[in-house]
């Protein structure tokens, strides 16, 4: 029994390292704003016209907080970000889900999100 973490052990690290976004260095340009790219700009590619003037076009624009609800990222806090809501939950509390009436992201793509959040939400 005493010994029961030497085959815990490697199994957590083995499981955490399989993780891709644990060991990725995640940066804005080059995992998070593709997928707005791909997916959001469409609607959130407009300025201050964009749907509920949120415009995903930059990290300026993402973190401006100006949009219908106020601040959509709060960094660190992936749990308390709209942003996360949104695109994670089937009825987030206000409104739909993201992109509307279109397949949600990935499992992969919500997870870069979060993790680049809980990273502290960084312009690199
Ligand atoms: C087909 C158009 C469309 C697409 C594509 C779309 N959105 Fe939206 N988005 C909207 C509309 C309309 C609203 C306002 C209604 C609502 O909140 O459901 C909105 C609201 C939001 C809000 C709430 C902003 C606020 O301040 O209230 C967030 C966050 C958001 N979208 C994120 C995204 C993300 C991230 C994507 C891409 C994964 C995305 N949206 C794709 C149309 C779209």
């Amino acid at each position: 029994m005493k010994n029961l973490w030497k085959i815990f052990l490697p199994a957590i690290v083995l499981l955490l390292s399989c993780d891709p976004a644990n060991n990725m260095k995640l940066s804005y340009d080059w995992d998070v704003d593709p997928i707005f790219r791909d997916n959001c700009i469409a609607c959130h590619g407009n300025g201050k016209n964009s749907s509920a003037s949120l415009d995903l076009t930059s990290y300026e624009n993402l973190m401006k907080g100006d949009s219908d609800s106020g601040p959509v990222v709060v960094p660190k806090y992936p749990e308390q970000s709209l942003l996360i809501d949104k695109i994670a939950s089937e009825f987030p509390i206000i409104g739909s889900r993201m992109p509307i009436n279109l397949p949600p992201l990935s499992d992969e793509e919500i997870r870069i999100i979060d993790v680049w959040i809980y990273r502290g939400a960084k312009d690199n």
